[in-house]
């Protein structure tokens, strides 16, 4: 079964071409970053501007890469939410206008589901069930993966997404957007205990994050530091707070595999591409005997492969989606107390082509 999947949700259109639930064909990524990049954060609108001009050349390219025609595709997996919407239109709209021309099926796709079954498309799987982390610039949540489709919340963010931190912080410290992947550079040279900034483990057994008092204790620190006209040491500042994230994801994850007494756990998003939280996450496993899986580091953060996959899977229960289907900005898996194979819109069959 060949599947195209489409992502358009934030600043990277991407399209991706896999074979049977297990092959990856194609996995092209247009990124929006030098767009965004003098504005210190993704604009809405220029956003989907960029998704309308990239979605063509983009799908074009995957096709190509994949050595395949529309004509070979057996189905297409499109983001349908949550993300900005403007920007989700415009691959969602793509989808059902190559559906509706070459009468074919299209699911459309939970983007956290996406980056949740991510370490499927690598060689080395969990087996279900398992716990998994997804920390991105939009989202830092706990969730139990029973199987492909059944997937339940155990913990969010109050308030700010880890990836989100890092980016504020990056822009607090002048550093170049996206904040993430410059913090956890320039934290190689720094030392992790050089300012113990506060973790925020909330309630004794709470499975939730909150990043929003870490990120307002560097903003004190900066602050004090240059009222009294004191330096401070970027790599310190950066390998202190990068600590502080690092720490309170990995705890509260392995956490949530005691509670539930799973000895598999998975990570996924932007944030998984961090060399520090892979490295501490992998040594704290060993220690409590979990078994941690990840993605490479170009499938951690956004690509279409994790939604052709995770449309490889609806497909496989027959699921389709209708053309009245509409994007969504809040996904329903993040309802507390979601099991998502409740929350999942009723299967419906694709309509004919006009
Ligand atoms: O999953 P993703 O590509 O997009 C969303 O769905 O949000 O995640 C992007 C986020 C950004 O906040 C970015 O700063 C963060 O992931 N990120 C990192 C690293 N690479 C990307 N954060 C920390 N360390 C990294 N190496
Ligand atoms: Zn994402």
């Amino acid at each position: 079964m060949l599947i195209l999947g489409i992502e358009s949700s934030c600043d990277e259109t991407a399209a991706a071409v896999l074979r049977d639930g297990n092959t990856l064909l194609s996995n092209v990524i247009n990124s929006q970053v030098a767009v965004h990049s003098p504005y210190g954060g993704v604009v809405p609108e220029l956003a989907s501007r960029k998704h309308l001009e990239n979605i063509y050349p983009v799908v074009e390219s995957a096709l190509s890469l994949a050595g395949i025609s529309l004509d070979d595709l057996d189905g297409l997996a499109v983001t349908q939410g949550p993300g900005l919407v403007g920007s989700l239109l415009v691959g969602l709209s793509f989808a059902k206008a190559i559906s509706a021309v070459k009468g074919l099926p299209y699911v459309g796709v939970d983007h956290i589901v996406g980056h949740l079954l991510s370490p499927f498309l690598e060689k080395e799987q969990p087996t279900f069930p398992y716990i998994a982390l997804v920390a991105s610039g939009g989202h830092s949540s706990i969730f139990l993966v029973r199987d492909h489709t059944s997937i339940q919340l155990l913990g969010r963010t109050r308030d700010d997404a880890a990836g989100e931190a890092f980016d504020k912080v990056g822009k607090m410290l002048g550093l170049e957007y996206p904040g993430g992947p410059v913090i956890s550079r320039l934290a190689e040279g720094g030392n992790p205990a050089a300012i113990p900034f506060p973790r925020a483990w909330l309630a004794p057994d709470s499975l939730d994050f909150s990043f929003s008092g870490l990120k307002t204790a560097v903003a004190n620190y900066l602050h004090q530091r240059q009222q009294k006209n004191e330096p401070f040491n970027i790599p310190d500042v950066c390998a202190s707070f990068q600590e502080a994230v690092v720490e309170v994801l990995c705890e509260k994850v392995l956490k949530a595999a005691k509670i539930h007494q799973i000895s598999t756990v998975a990570l996924a998003g932007g944030v998984a591409a961090n060399a520090r939280l892979r490295a501490s996450l992998q040594n704290l496993g060993a220690q409590r005997g979990i078994k941690i899986f990840m993605p490479s580091f170009e499938l951690c953060t956004d690509n279409a492969a994790m939604i052709a996959l995770a449309g490889f899977y609806h497909f496989s229960t027959q699921a389709t989606t209708s053309f009245d289907t509409d994007a969504y900005s809040r996904s329903p898996i993040l309802q507390p107390g979601s099991a998502f194979a409740d929350n999942s819109p009723p299967p419906a069959k694709v309509s004919a082509a006009p």
